[in-house]
């Protein structure tokens, strides 16, 4: 067997398939909403995404699976037009208010899936998604990203196909089974007669900057659900065992930042 012999797109449909998560509704991201202030969120995470691209030649932008407006806010500064697309209500609202909050007159949304029709949404320069492209047809998505857009796009994608800290998730004995990774997109691009640019955007995990045993359990149970108590004193031991390791929680979040020219 040779690489082109291999059909990612129908591998990667594969693969999420087996993933043990379930798809997420609009309204499990309506709740998520609920908690986000009017202030940007994750800065850190956006000033990675935002140095990275590159806006010359760009006057508008489309922001798929925005949430509360991340890139394209950002973006908004530099833009003539912003649009952000989302099928959740509550992230479009929020997205709303922190354009408000902004002083920002150059936004607007769009409730809309990555599924539903895109005719009636302008063609964009620039079309980014980040992290937003957990779908059940990753070739699907990169088409529809390409088709819309005019000069380039960028997505950021799981670099090691898991959200938690994989070191910790094999202590509790935790097999969840790993996402799709980025490298069904940059095959599925040179398929597709793309070349893509590649990068990482490594930042703490989720169970970093803790002061104690006790906060560090508690981001545990947070990410893999209520310890048991051996499963407790295993977490303990781990952390005991090199403190400042688990103040960094473990690993990094990694995720693959994957940039392409339109033609
Ligand atoms: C992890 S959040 C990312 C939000 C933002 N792009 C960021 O990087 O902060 C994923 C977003 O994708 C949206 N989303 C998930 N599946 C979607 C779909 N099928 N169509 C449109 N939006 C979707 C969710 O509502 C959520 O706002």
């Amino acid at each position: 067997m040779i690489i082109t012999d291999i059909d990612f797109a129908e591998m990667y449909r594969r693969h999420m398939r087996q993933s043990d998560r379930p798809p997420k509704p609009a309204s499990a991201w309506d709740a998520r909403a609920k908690r986000l202030g009017i202030q940007e969120s994750d800065t850190r995470y956006t000033d990675e995404f935002v140095r990275r691209m590159n806006l010359s030649g760009a006057k508008t932008l489309l922001d798929v699976g925005c949430g509360a407006g991340t890139i394209a806010l950002r973006a908004a500064h530099q833009m003539d037009h912003v649009i952000g697309l989302d099928y959740s209500p509550g992230m479009l609202e929020r997205m709303r208010e922190r354009a408000a909050f902004q002083g920002l007159a150059n936004v607007t949304t769009c409730l809309r899936s990555w599924d539903d029709p895109w005719d009636d949404i302008p063609v964009c320069d620039i079309v980014v998604a980040s992290r937003s492209s957990m779908v059940p047809d990753m070739e699907f998505i990169l088409e529809k990203m390409t088709r819309q857009a005019r000069v380039r796009c960028y997505m950021t994608h799981l670099a090691d196909g898991h959200f938690g800290d994989a070191e910790i998730a094999r202590l509790l004995g935790r097999k969840k089974r790993a996402f799709p990774d980025y490298l069904y997109i940059i095959n599925l691009l040179h398929r597709m007669g793309v070349y893509p640019t590649l990068d990482y955007i490594a930042l703490p995990g989720r169970l970093a900057e803790t002061r104690s045993a006790d906060e560090f359990l508690e981001k545990v149970s947070g990410t893999f659900g209520e310890l048991t108590d051996s499963e407790r004193e295993r977490v303990q031991h781990w952390y005991q065992a090199d403190p400042a390791r688990a103040q960094a929680g473990g690993g990094p979040m990694r995720w693959a930042f994957i940039g392409w020219d339109v033609r």
